[in-house]
């Protein structure tokens, strides 16, 4: 630990001091000790991005990284993305149909929330390349996305999608 004083770190816009192990995942500190349980635990091994959060910006994986290489940082969870109501692509993922079981969808909304006004498809399937999803493929992901993010024709047609629900959905 960083002296006996624990790790300070900033989760949400709120100071916090954690006292765990250096070693303890910033997904279990997160999740246990700070009780936002927003993020979740896909594979514990860094490759399907359920525990996607913000660390000074950057969209990590909390499952690989050890408490102490957050000392210091600011920490963007989920739970910080939406203020008094919910974030716009978290209304775009109920509109659009982009999640069923929702394991995934914190992490995706967490990684998708970098993309600037103006993305286009390819932009956001770059975004999200860290991101599994097991259950309903990934068109009505991007879908939300898009309605979000997207440039005018990409908005317009992620609405038109929105109207017409897929019987089949498209992989990636
Ligand atoms: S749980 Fe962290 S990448 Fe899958
Ligand atoms: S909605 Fe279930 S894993 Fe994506």
């Amino acid at each position: 630990v960083s002296g006996r004083g624990g790790i300070k770190l900033k989760v949400n816009g709120k100071k916090r001091v954690v006292h765990a192990p250096p070693m303890a995942r910033l997904l279990d500190v997160l999740r246990e000790d700070l009780g936002l349980t927003g993020t979740k635990e896909g594979c514990g091994e860094g490759e399907c991005g359920a525990c996607s959060v913000l660390v000074d910006g950057e969209v990590v994986a909390s499952c690989l990284v050890p408490l102490c290489q957050v000392d210091g940082a600011k920490v963007v969870t989920i739970e910080g993305l939406a203020k008094k109501k919910l974030h716009p692509l978290q209304q775009a993922f109920l509109a659009c149909g982009g999640s069923q079981c929702g394991i995934c969808t914190p992490g995706m909304i967490v990684a998708a929330s970098t993309l600037d006004e103006g993305a286009t498809l390819d932009d956001v399937k770059n975004a999200l390349a860290g991101n599994l999803c097991r259950c309903t493929g990934y068109t009505k992901i991007y879908d939300s996305v898009l309605a979000v993010v997207g440039g005018r024709d990409e908005k317009k047609k992620a609405r038109k999608a929105r109207k017409a629900p897929r019987a089949v959905e498209g992989g990636r």
